[in-house]
């Protein structure tokens, strides 16, 4: 496990060094790093909209200090009032007409970034996925693909010369969630009863940090996600893997007849076994995640074994409970569980 895991709880150091050095997108995630087509065209209009603003500020703040200092209070001045002015046309107009240019010259702009982005039109080559938001955790499926994993949407990165976009689908199997990579593409939420869609290209390999951008409940915090671009060749492998039937190890043979005996099949899948609990993550291949509880803690052993002890220790209110499990229970059921590579 590599240290990256842990950025989330020294972003702000972190922060510090991605102003400085130019930024790989599994530091730390950072909206002035676009590295996606339509977080570009995002991040063009937000260039436009922060310079006009600056503008503004900079304007604004000279004016008064030209005022305070310029107008200031000296000894000597008699109290009497300076000339007021009243119904200055040129003024007026002025100060309505330019607001209102700058502020059309900002919808159009908006307008334009966002029509281009969602009228892109999806290409056939494209890859298709289904995120689900869920209370509170990501559910990832590849339709086409026969793959269902969570919270790590592993995606092929886009070449030049050999583009791979990403179509997302998204539903909400609950409350509203919000999509949001934000090196990879803007915000969208994900609405119970609606599909909502949008697409990430990235162009760069690596693992792109996200988080769910809409309050969703207690542990929206929580609600953490990674997109993992891979080279194509590393990307075939990983399908081919995920592919596979959940992994039976005959040394964790006991584990596996405790899990199967607890209520934990009512909540979770493991393909290729009676689990077909939907309601938590496909457990299948829960030891290819780097992350455990939707990026509350880094995927070890010893998190792991924590986790199944009492989720609510590591993430409070979330919708797994306390199975209430001895010692000896808890490591053969962690001893299966790890072997679900
Ligand atoms: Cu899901 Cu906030």
């Amino acid at each position: 496990m590599s240290s990256r895991v842990l950025s989330y709880g020294t972003r702000a150091p972190a922060l510090l060094a991605g102003a400085v050095y130019a930024v790989a997108p599994e530091q730390v995630t950072n909206i002035f790093e676009p590295l996606s087509t339509p977080a570009h065209s995002v991040y063009r209009a937000a260039l436009l909209a922060l310079a006009v603003c600056a503008a503004i500020f900079v304007t604004v703040v000279a004016l008064l200090v030209y005022a305070i200092v310029r107008f200031r209070r000296r000894p000597g001045d008699d109290a009497s009032e300076p000339p007021q002015i009243y119904g200055s046309n040129q003024i007026e107009l002025a100060w309505t007409v330019l607001p209102i240019l700058i502020v059309v010259v900002l919808i159009l702009v908006a307008a334009r970034t966002i029509a281009d982005v969602e009228g892109y039109p999806q290409p056939p080559d494209a890859l298709k996925v289904t995120a689900v938001g869920r209370q509170w955790w990501w559910e990832f499926r590849y339709p086409d693909l026969g793959i269902v994993t969570a919270n790590e949407l592993h995606i092929p990165v886009s070449e030049p010369g050999r583009r791979q976009v990403t179509f997302l689908t998204l539903e909400a199997a609950d409350v509203i969630h919000s999509f949001w990579v934000p090196q990879l593409a803007g915000k969208t939420d994900l609405i119970p009863n609606r599909v909502n869609r949008m697409w990430i290209e990235p162009k760069q390999a690596g693992t792109y940090l996200g988080n769910c951008a809409e309050y969703c409940g207690t542990q929206h915090a929580k609600m953490r996600l990674r997109v993992i671009a891979h080279s194509p060749e590393e990307f075939g492998a990983w399908v081919a893997s995920q592919q596979r039937s959940a992994a039976e190890d005959p040394q964790a043979s006991i584990g596996r007849e405790i899990f199967f005996s607890t209520s934990c099949v009512n909540c979770h899948s493991i393909q290729g076994t009676s689990a077909k609990g939907t309601f938590g993550p496909d457990l299948t291949h829960l030891m290819s995640r780097q992350t455990l509880g939707s990026g509350a803690a880094p995927n070890t052993p010893e998190k792991l074994r924590a986790w199944m002890r009492n989720p609510q220790a590591i993430k409070e209110g979330c919708l797994m409970p306390d199975m209430q499990l001895s010692n000896q229970e808890l490591d053969q059921i962690v001893a299966y569980l790890l072997t679900l590579k």
